[in-house]
């Protein structure tokens, strides 16, 4: 079976190599970091100009908590000043914020900040989901209790569970930076999607780079299994 749908609905994007531009142009880390926000604020303007209705960004891992504590400062320091200064745009612009993760285990204030900015784009009609304290492994064990605790365990019931519930099913996954790897990110929904594994550091990502990705997807043969 092929898919008569060549519309990517569901695109994910692993966000990688902003140490690498920095270190390029001899700045420090932070400061790739706050290019690679410039790129996710481009990025986000640009979905009304695409099919796009759910962009998954994996913005940061459990893992992460192993950097240095000055750079995971930075990290959360980008993600609040984000969510203020782009809440506004985001409501304007119809963008429903959605959060996969662990997140709730984040600082008391950044936690009270999404809530809200959750709460006030509930009715947006293209979904930003951020992943921040993300494993798949993690999500996937977290699904699978839950699903237990409700009775019998099948792929439905661990669907139902997942993060990602209410987001359309994952059509492509994006690396930036070369880097050809899952890094614990999304792997249940990666189950059929289509890879694409950019030469592109991610501060240098433009909705461009989007659209190439978009019409590469359409013209992929996607078989689900099937022949
Ligand atoms: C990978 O680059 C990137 C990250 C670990 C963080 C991604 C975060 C952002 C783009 C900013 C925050 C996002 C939002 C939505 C506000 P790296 O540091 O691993 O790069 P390297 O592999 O070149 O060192």
């Amino acid at each position: 079976m092929t898919t008569p749908d060549k519309v990517a609905r569901h695109v994910a994007i692993i966000m990688d190599g902003n140490g690498r531009w920095a270190k390029r142009r001899h700045l420090p880390r932070a400061m790739g970091h706050r290019k690679g926000v410039d790129a996710v604020r481009e990025l986000v303007r640009s979905l009304k100009d695409t099919p796009v209705e759910c962009l998954t960004l994996y913005a940061f891992s459990s893992e992460n908590w192993k950097r240095p504590e000055e750079e995971v400062d930075d990290l959360m320091n980008l993600m609040r000043k984000f969510i203020k200064s782009d809440l506004p745009e985001f409501i304007a612009n119809d963008v429903r914020l959605h959060i996969l993760g662990d997140w709730r285990a984040l600082a008391p204030d950044i936690v009270a900040m999404l809530e809200d900015a959750i709460a006030q784009t509930a009715k947006g009609t293209r979904t930003l989901a951020v992943a921040l304290n993300y494993g798949a492994h993690a999500e996937i064990v977290h699904a699978a209790r839950k699903a237990a605790a409700e009775g019998e365990i099948d792929e439905q019931a661990i669907e139902r569970h997942l993060f990602s519930a209410e987001l359309p099913p994952l059509d492509l996954l994006i690396r930036t930076s070369g880097e050809v790897r899952l890094s614990n990110f999304l792997l249940w929904q990666a189950a059929y999607a289509e890879m694409l594994f950019l030469d592109v550091l991610w501060p240098d990502f433009t909705p461009d780079h989007l659209k190439q990705a978009l019409a590469e997807f359409a013209e992929r043969e996607r078989r689900f299994g099937g022949r």
